[in-house]
């Protein structure tokens, strides 16, 4: 496995295995099953697979957060290595950014809901690192998590927009055996949060049980917000129910499309997302 941190010997790389078909996988680090999964998929499908490791600080609205973020690129590059990955770009800001952008994405409907109304400019930031990164890996497939699933429709937007040729590939949400989604933030909990953060699953669950018992979408809303309540250590920032692609709300489920159930909640000091499709 190869590790660069220049835009410049990374192309100079790929370049020279011209004719073999790309997967990239793109990344902040301090890895976990859950990003595994997506290097073994493309390790299946591709040639190459290519992950790129960069805390981008355009995409943190919040300054504690960028810097609380953890960092662990020998233990990021033992893992890939495991997992079958060939090339590893980790730059640092200043490769990614001599100049900070000037260029502005608005994601449109997408700015205004759930994680594009809580951190603004985030999806900005997220845009224009993504599109720096297809740039510069040239891939013929990308790899995304389910998790993240308003990233993914800003991704798919981006590729649409811009007219990336490349495929995006959207895989499962990884959870631990508890149920609580992985993610890098998982390690900043303390024992007695990491005991409590099964519960936004449980939530999710339980909103689906309500729902498809017929209870209303207000009601289970409501029922939601009763539930964070006997447990305050969780503060709700949202919990929406929506299409499962569009991410519209919607009045009433429906056996025709798909549903997910979004939610994003403080605990202990550290911000959790997660979702639910049904
Ligand atoms: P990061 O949070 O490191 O996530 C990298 C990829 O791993 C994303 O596609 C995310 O959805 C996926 N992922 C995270 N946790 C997962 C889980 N439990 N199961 C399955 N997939 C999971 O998302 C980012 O980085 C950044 O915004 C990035 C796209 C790299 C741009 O900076």
């Amino acid at each position: 496995m190869e590790v660069f941190d220049t835009i410049n010997e990374t192309q100079k790389h790929l370049k020279s295995s011209q004719n073999k078909t790309i997967g990239f996988v793109p990344t902040m680090g301090a890895l976990h099953h859950g990003h595994i999964a997506l290097i073994k998929k493309s390790f299946a499908e591709n040639d190459l697979t290519v992950c790129s490791i960069f805390v981008n600080p355009t995409q943190f609205n919040n300054p504690e957060d960028l810097k609380k973020y953890p960092r662990t690129l020998d233990e990021d590059c033992k893992m890939l290595e495991e997992a079958g990955c060939d090339v590893v770009f980790a730059p640092t800001a200043e490769e990614m950014y001599p100049n900070l952008p000037q260029i502005k994405l608005n994601f449109g409907y997408l700015e205004e809901i759930m994680e594009g109304k809580f951190r603004p400019g985030h999806f900005n930031g997220v845009g224009i690192v993504v599109a720096k990164l297809f740039h510069i890996v040239k891939p013929n497939k990308t790899y995304f998590g389910q998790k993240d699933i308003q990233q993914v429709a800003v991704i798919n937007r981006l590729i649409k927009d811009f007219s990336f040729d490349l495929e995006m590939i959207v895989c499962d949400t990884i959870r631990e055996n508890d149920g609580l989604a992985m993610s890098s933030r998982n390690r900043r909990l303390s024992d007695e949060a990491r005991a409590m953060a099964p519960k936004i699953y449980e939530s999710l669950k339980l909103g689906e049980k309500l729902l498809l018992a017929g209870e209303s979408i207000e009601s289970v809303k409501s029922k939601i917000s009763d539930f964070y309540r006997t447990y305050s250590e969780f503060e709700l920032e949202y919990y929406e129910i929506t299409d499962f692609e569009s991410l519209e709300s919607i009045s009433k489920i429906s056996p025709e499309r798909k549903t997910a159930i979004i939610i994003a909640a403080h605990l202990g000091g550290v911000r959790l997302i997660d979702n639910y499709i049904f």
